[in-house]
């Protein structure tokens, strides 16, 4: 628990997103171009990237390999990946 928290800095641990994000990067273009039908997932706004993520847990979302990679995150970790990438723009 944080006594103080920073105004600038969003819920979600930007370092430990960026340390997760390694296995997501494997498949999803951290540039923001879509490659082999892999959406782009950068710059989306947090509440947004975080609610897809929970779709994939509870199965509202019919994916099984986005399934399975959301199964194994925590909340704190889905936030942390949704203040990483959200902070991220694509470059031309
Ligand atoms: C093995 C490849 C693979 C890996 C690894 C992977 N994804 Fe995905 N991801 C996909 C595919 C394929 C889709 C499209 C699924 C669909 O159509 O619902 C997707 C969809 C998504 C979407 C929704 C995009 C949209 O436009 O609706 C988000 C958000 C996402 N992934 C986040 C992540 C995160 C965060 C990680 C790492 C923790 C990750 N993915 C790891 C393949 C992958």
């Amino acid at each position: 628990m944080l006594l103080v928290a920073s105004p600038v800095e969003a819920a979600g641990d930007r370092a430990l997103g960026a340390y997760l994000a390694a296995e997501c990067s494997a498949c999803h273009q951290i540039s923001g171009r879509s490659r082999g039908g892999i959406p782009p997932i950068i710059g989306w706004p947090e509440d947004q990237f975080v609610a897809v993520l929970d779709a994939y847990r509870s199965r509202q979302r019919d994916n099984p390999v986005m399934q399975a990679v959301a199964a194994r995150l925590s909340r704190d970790e889905i936030a942390a990946l949704a203040a990483y990438f959200g902070a991220l723009t694509s470059k031309p």
